[in-house]
């Protein structure tokens, strides 16, 4: 019988991997002349741990209809995405087949919906031991600063959204996994073409946000040329819900707005008036998600795709706005910071190769987005007025 954690255990475990990667990597690369397939594995594939899957690894699956979905960790949960996207994918695979976690304490409403730990992707031995103890098959990694917030700190940015990234990518590498990161309209930059933006293009992000975006598509697709890791990865526009606040992001006015407008009636825009960004409503971005995650292997011809719904500027959805809101009023007061960052990404992003390719079709345009966001804020009366 083996002993867990036992030297023969961890043995086994390293010949396993190193067997995986042997099949993986012969079949991208022709054998190394002298023969040493260590040399080819990424440093920390040769580390030891001791064996955490129990021998009776079933305890922690909920019911038996549960057990052939996929077991989902989402890093970063307590973002502006983390606790929506976790309530679709519990609605689709099981309230405990998906696991939330971040370095914050939960809400309430969020700690009794379902499983939330706390994971740091800092700490790659946390990070290893959660994928293990929970059978993780899938991870989507949600934990970043955004841009504004980035150029704020960058030494932090740096850590979370590339140390931290590097932890993620060795665990879902190293333990077979799924893995899905986000990237950003960010993840382009002046010399990029504007309008469109297609897939495949220059990018020269002038944000620590984007560099470290455009870092994370080219490691993940070299992992998955080199090591057969499945990364799949969507650049999302600016993301607008209602529910979840954003934290630092350029395209956060437009999440705002509707607070504001609803609140107060009038908002002060940190965005020149024509500055054009390509957005979409949330429940699109979280049904992307899991339908890029969902696609057969063989449709997919890029590991990056741009997605998007709709383009506009803050006079733009201004106007949309005053057909609700009557009274409205928008103020302008630019931050440089912001309208540099903005000015230097995408005006519309091309997401042919996703329609294409995997069917992406989004159901928000402007008017939709803006009624139901204004619902969302209990603005009922008002919308209801309009109409
Ligand atoms: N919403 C992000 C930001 O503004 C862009 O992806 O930073």
């Amino acid at each position: 019988m083996r002993r867990p954690g036992g030297l023969a255990s961890i043995f086994e475990e390293k010949m396993t991997v190193v067997g995986t990667l042997r099949q993986v990597v012969g079949r991208t690369l022709q054998s190394p002349a002298c023969g040493c397939w260590m040399s080819a594995l990424p440093v920390r594939f040769l580390g030891t741990s001791p064996r955490q899957i129990p021998e009776d690894a079933s305890f922690h699956c909920a019911s038996f209809s549960e057990a052939d979905q996929p077991r989902v960790l989402i890093t970063g949960g307590l973002g502006q995405l983390g606790v929506g996207l976790a309530n679709f994918l519990r609605k689709r695979f099981g309230k405990d087949n998906v696991i939330l976690s971040d370095i914050r304490k939960p809400p309430d409403h969020v700690f009794r919906s379902g499983p939330f730990i706390y994971s740091d992707i800092l700490d790659y031995k946390n990070l290893r031991e959660i994928v293990v103890n929970n059978r993780i098959t899938w991870l989507l990694h949600y934990s970043a600063l955004l841009s504004a917030v980035g150029e704020a700190n960058v030494s932090l940015a740096r850590a979370v959204n590339i140390t931290g990234f590097h932890n993620v990518l060795d665990v879902a590498a190293e333990h077979n996994l799924r893995l899905f990161v986000p990237s950003t309209i960010g993840a382009f930059g002046p010399t990029s073409p504007r309008n469109p933006t297609p897939d495949l293009c220059v990018q020269r992000p002038r944000t620590i946000y984007g560099v470290s975006k455009v870092h994370a598509e080219l490691m993940g697709e070299y992992y998955y040329y080199r090591y057969g890791l499945d990364f799949r990865c969507l650049r999302y526009p600016g993301i607008i819900s209602a529910d979840s606040q954003p934290g630092g992001g350029t395209t956060d006015y437009a999440v705002q707005i509707f607070h504001d407008a609803v609140k107060n009636g009038k908002f002060e825009c940190s965005l020149k008036p024509s500055t054009r960004l390509p957005m979409m409503y949330i429940d699109d971005c979280l049904r992307a998600t899991l339908e890029v995650m969902e696609a057969p292997a063989e449709a997919l011809s890029l590991r990056t795709y741009n997605v998007t719904a709709m383009s506009f500027s803050p006079e733009e959805l201004a106007q949309e706005l005053l057909k609700h809101v009557p009274e409205f009023q928008i103020t302008y007061n630019v931050d440089a910071v912001r309208q540099a960052i903005a000015d230097s990404w995408p005006m519309n992003f091309d997401d042919s190769n996703a329609r294409k390719d995997w069917g992406w079709k989004h159901d928000f345009d402007l008017p939709e987005l803006v009624t139901t966001m204004l619902n969302s804020h209990g603005s009922d009366t008002r919308v209801a007025q309009a109409n």
